[in-house]
């Protein structure tokens, strides 16, 4: 079986879901967006400005085409406007307990051949699944940050997961122009088990003052090649994201290179999250 998604609905529009949104509209799909309040819609509109905005000034888009792309896309605060969707990609913050209720909520609301997807970087997608009742359709679609530039979608299938979801799935992201690889559900999937060793490391060294923040970045980009250092790439993430990610990976494999490094904590407590909240381990305007 071959299933169209031409309709799509993204429920979250934080940085994930704006920037997912965007690709999907970039592809002529239509979209559906959904947030819990009109503050939320008009965060993801603003990102969806931002980001086409740099396109158009980086001469990747003409006016037209982005007034076509934005016109793509169609907004609500309730899940209801998802009825006549083909695929719905979750990217609510990462609690298995407001994941389950969306997903629960959808399950009324869509047909049961609706394929659900999560964006979850690190929740197990089987544990999703069972809140819904179609197990068998739900899958995971992990999208990089951020979501318009980089190609990687990660298909997550559980032991429940129809195969033919799957192939469908990958076909889908193919279609978005993304590389998608396929796995099973482990805490991390393949990406963020490797990369977030290497972030909390990096923590570990800077708050034992062994090296700048400077030095580290410096010695990453231009020892290795990475596009960006270790602590300039934690701001993009979000340190509650990635403190999140480091907890679950750390609580599901007890392996101490997951552990989180105490300093992510004390900035998240004291309100330095990254861009997002214009401080981290860099300032932002
Ligand atoms: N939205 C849309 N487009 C963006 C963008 C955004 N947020 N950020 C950058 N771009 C585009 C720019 O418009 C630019 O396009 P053009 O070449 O057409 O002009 C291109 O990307 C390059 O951007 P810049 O020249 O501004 O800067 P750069 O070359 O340093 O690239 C970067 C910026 C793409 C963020 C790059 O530094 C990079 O890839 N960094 C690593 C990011 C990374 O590792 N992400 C994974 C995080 S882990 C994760 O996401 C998983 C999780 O679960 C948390």
């Amino acid at each position: 079986m071959t299933r169209q998604f031409t309709k799509v609905g993204i429920v979250g529009l934080g940085t994930m879901g704006a920037g997912i949104a965007e690709v999907l509209a970039r592809t002529g799909l239509t979209v559906v967006a959904v947030d819990v309040d009109e503050a939320g819609l008009a965060r993801g509109r603003g990102h969806l400005d931002h980001s086409t905005g740099r396109a158009v000034a980086g001469g990747k888009l003409d006016e037209a085409a982005r007034a076509e792309l934005l016109a793509r896309i169609s907004y609500s605060t309730s899940l209801d406007a998802l009825a006549d969707v083909d695929l719905v990609i979750e990217a609510v913050p990462e609690s298995m307990e407001l994941k389950a209720k969306v997903f629960a909520e959808l399950d009324r609301i869509c047909r049961p051949e609706v394929v659900f997807a999560s964006n979850t970087s690190a929740l197990s997608i089987t544990e999703i699944g069972v809140h819904t009742g179609r197990p068998g359709k739900v899958v995971g679609m992990h999208f990089f940050n951020p979501a318009p530039v980089l190609k990687l979608v990660e298909v997550v299938r559980t032991v429940v997961t129809e195969p033919d979801v799957v192939t469908d799935v990958v076909a889908f992201a193919e279609s978005l122009g993304k590389s998608p690889v396929v796995i099973g559900d482990r805490a991390g999937f393949i990406a963020n088990a490797l990369l977030f060793g290497y972030l909390n490391h990096a923590v570990r060294m800077y708050e034992t003052r062994y090296a700048t923040r400077e030095d580290l970045d410096a010695a990453m980009r231009y020892g290795c090649g990475y596009p960006m250092g270790p602590l300039a790439l934690l701001d993009l993430i979000g340190l509650d994201t990635a403190y999140e990610i480091l907890d679950t990976m750390y609580h599901q494999s007890r392996n101490r290179l997951h552990a989180p490094a105490p300093l992510l904590k004390q900035m998240i407590t004291a309100g330095l999250l990254g861009r997002k909240s214009g401080r981290g381990f860099y300032t932002y305007d």
